[in-house]
């Protein structure tokens, strides 16, 4: 059998670095742990290779991506292409939030370029190495889902939404009422991060829409609130648990990939998006 490739973005802390140590242990893989900094890259693929089983240790590497870099996204394709030729799984973690109550433009942007922006980008660049019947898991958050959205005709347009043009002019809409600060009148809520989230769950059931032909499936996932640094370590559940949906149904049967793909998934059941 041949040995399935699976990229893990943002990997080198929190629910990613669990992602890959729980890829790693399935024999016939092999798991790319990717993150922004070199330095804490390596120095958690090292980490995570002195805890696993010699075999396991062996199927994990490192590369680096940044996933709000565009020379980044593209050093890792060509790497990528290189070395692994293709993707058969790609997980995309990695996400940013502010603490606290920040609030500001240049803020709103910023979590909506790693979150949305980024993710989306990462997707764009790596498709065309996913090969047909591959998998694309973003982790999203149920912090991101429509309900999120108290105005119905703004929620209603959300909705709709059947391109990654629609979902940047809502987001831009979105960061230009943070700007005039009317976005609760305009019916925003006052979440950065959960507008960032939205804007992934509705791409990745775009992306699943576009994709569909090459059987190539994409969920949404929300891992659950989880004991990591985004949570300032504060979440119920440990990362290991937020990891455990992402891979299961990134290792479904092929069979299966028109149940769940399209679809928004937390503890290994549908939710509505
Ligand atoms: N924890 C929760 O309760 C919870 C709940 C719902 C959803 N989520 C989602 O789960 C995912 C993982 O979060 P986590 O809880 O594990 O948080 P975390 O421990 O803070 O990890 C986030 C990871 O994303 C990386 N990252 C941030 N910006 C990046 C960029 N531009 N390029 C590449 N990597 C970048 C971080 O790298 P650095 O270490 O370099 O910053 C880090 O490795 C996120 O998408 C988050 O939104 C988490």
């Amino acid at each position: 059998m041949a040995t399935k490739n699976a990229v893990v973005t943002g990997a080198n802390q929190g629910i990613g670095l669990e992602i890959v140590r729980l890829i790693a242990q399935q024999p016939g893989t092999r798991a790319v742990l990717t993150a922004r900094s070199e330095e804490r890259g390596r120095a958690a693929l090292a980490k995570l290779q002195s805890e696993l089983p010699p075999a396991a240790a062996e199927r994990v590497s490192f590369a680096q991506l940044d996933i709000t870099s565009q020379d980044s996204i593209a050093s890792f394709r060509q790497w990528a292409e290189k070395e692994l030729r293709q993707v058969d799984v790609l997980i995309n973690n990695a996400g940013f939030a502010y603490k606290g109550d920040t609030w500001g433009v240049e803020e709103a942007q910023t979590t909506i370029n790693t979150n949305y922006v980024g993710t989306a980008s990462v997707c764009e660049a790596l498709e065309g190495l996913v090969p047909d019947g591959g998998r694309i898991i973003n982790v999203c958050s149920s912090a991101g889902k429509l309900g999120i959205i108290k105005d119905a005709g703004l929620r209603a347009r959300w909705e709709r939404a059947s391109s990654r043009a629609e979902l940047d002019e809502l987001t831009h809409e979105f960061v230009e009422a943070v700007r005039s600060n009317n976005y609760a009148q305009k019916g925003w809520p006052r979440s950065m991060y959960g507008v960032s989230k939205l804007a992934e769950c509705q791409y990745s059931r775009i992306l699943a829409q576009e994709l569909r032909p090459r059987r190539i499936a994409v969920a949404a996932v929300c891992p659950g609130w989880c004991n990591t640094a985004m949570a300032s370590f504060r979440g119920p559940r440990p990362a290991s648990e937020g990891a455990d949906t992402p891979v299961w149904l990134a290792f479904q049967p092929d069979s299966d990939w028109e149940r769940w793909t399209g679809k928004f998934w937390k503890d290994r059941k549908e939710e509505p998006f």
